[in-house]
């Protein structure tokens, strides 16, 4: 058996088994809005076996309250900035968790043709919108100017000359934001880390100032924007201090050399989130760093969460099918693999599993797997879980951020339902797959 010791290096998340004392376990609850009646486990005011029972599993449950209080406090640390928080969809696209964003006064950060398309389906204002990505297509870049959003960030020397074009042919004016490579190390997995020199985001500090000389001298752009975004799942305040440094000293560069549009400083995404007992960034300590160093600027300032918003928010339910005993090891087979949940494959990330009905037996270690046919399909090693036995259902936590998002039908497998809890309602946002969409637009011949 291998040692249950906790990786953690330079990812700050595990799939083995960290030791998630109690009290954590109700700050996770907590965040999410679980708790526990009589060993039943519910959302909110929603005893989660009764959605399981009646929608079938593997199926993500997000609660709506749990998302709002996140915005809420967040949006009202940052009060004492002009702020706009603009949620990166690509955490979790759902229209349904996008509506209630939106009520909030939420903005929207997107990624492509297809999460504009969301976000507008979603009813959000087109002024509210942020574009960023590094590899945006020519169809994309006109979607976005005719469609007329807030800003869009650039991050090339060609892209910038090709949205120009763009502007030009749809005679409209552009609002153009750059975003900045700043260099910063973030302590988080290296896949998720995005402002570091050398990897492909962004635009080096020394190409900003002729970027935004390009866009000074160009008839259909102006430059409202500078941007940066560090990562994802960080959990220190300091990376963005640092960020937020090289961003401010630009903004005097840009400035310097006649740039007068400038109206928003956008610091991007990545405020971690709590999956077992690492730290969690405190939006009120956040906020209170942040704000001394960015009010002087007199700009308004946007942030680009998914993960904080969502994240905690969400569990996916799952069943166990069998138990069984190989090699030495124990094994609990779920209905639910890594085309439902891909993080802890892809990331090695750390979800806690806790049971649908608390039922008292006995502990044992046991990896958590999925029926995918790989063996890096896991859902937790190395796990000390309560003994299960077939049919036991079983949530697993932290999965609304990069969940259902991150799905595939990898081995033909249907992508699972997705539903809202909102106090003690709840509702299918989106009906599990039916295994004819797999195949339905497929042709034998020609
Ligand atoms: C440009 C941009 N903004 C925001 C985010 C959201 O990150 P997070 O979910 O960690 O807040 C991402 C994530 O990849 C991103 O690429």
């Amino acid at each position: 058996m291998r040692a249950p010791e906790y990786r953690r290096g330079s990812v700050g998340e595990g799939v083995l088994n960290p030791p998630t004392a109690p009290g954590r376990l109700l700050d996770l609850y907590g965040e999410a809005g679980l708790s526990r009646t009589n060993g039943t486990l519910h959302l909110d005011r929603v005893s989660l076996p009764q959605i399981a029972d009646q929608i079938g599993t593997p199926v993500f449950v997000y609660n709506a309250e749990a998302i709002r209080e996140r915005y809420r406090t967040l949006h009202s640390a940052l009060a004492p900035l002009p702020h706009r928080i603009c949620f990166a969809l690509k955490a979790n696209s759902n229209l349904a968790v996008l509506k209630i964003l939106r009520e909030l006064g939420a903005g929207v950060d997107i990624v492509s043709a297809g999460e504009l398309a969301r976000a507008l389906a979603a009813g959000f204002a087109a002024d509210k919108i942020v574009f960023s990505g590094v590899g945006k297509t020519r169809n994309e870049l006109q979607a976005a100017v005719k469609a007329q959003i807030g800003h869009l960030n650039l991050e090339s020397p060609e892209e910038l000359e090709l949205l120009g074009r763009v502007a030009e042919h749809e005679r409209r004016r552009v609002h153009v934001g750059i975003r900045v490579n700043p260099d910063v190390t973030t302590d988080t997995h290296p896949y998720i880390s995005t402002g570091k020199s050398g990897i492909k985001f962004g635009l080096p500090t020394d190409q900003v100032l002729p970027a935004a000389e390009y866009i000074l001298r160009h008839p259909w752009l102006e430059l409202t924007t500078l941007a940066m975004h560090l990562g994802s799942q960080i959990v220190d305040t300091e990376p963005f201090l640092q960020g937020i440094a090289r961003l401010t000293e630009l903004v005097r560069g840009v400035r310097s050399i006649g740039v007068d549009t400038l109206r928003v400083l956008d610091i991007g995404g990545g405020l971690g989130i709590r999956y077992a007992e690492e730290r969690s960034i405190d939006p009120v300590d956040f906020a209170a760093a942040i704000i001394p160093r960015l009010a002087p600027t007199g700009l308004t300032i946007y942030l680009e969460p998914g993960r904080f918003l969502v994240g905690s928010a969400g569990v996916l339910l799952t069943r166990v099918l069998y138990r069984k005993h190989s090699g030495g090891k124990e094994f609990v087979v779920v209905d639910a693999g890594m085309n439902d949940l891909v993080r802890p494959s892809h990331y090695q990330a750390y979800h806690e599993i806790v049971e649908l009905e608390e039922r008292g037996r006995p502990s044992v270690r046991a990896d958590v797997v999925g029926p995918v046919c790989e063996t890096g399909d896991f859902l937790a090693l190395d796990r000390m879980l309560p003994g299960l036995q077939s049919g036991d259902g079983l949530a697993i936590l932290g999965a609304g951020a990069y969940g259902f998002v991150m799905a595939s039908n990898y081995n033909s497998r249907v992508r699972p339902a997705e539903v809202i809890v909102d106090g003690d309602r709840w509702w299918v946002a989106r009906p599990r797959e039916r295994v004819e969409d797999l195949f339905s637009t497929e042709r034998l011949a020609p």
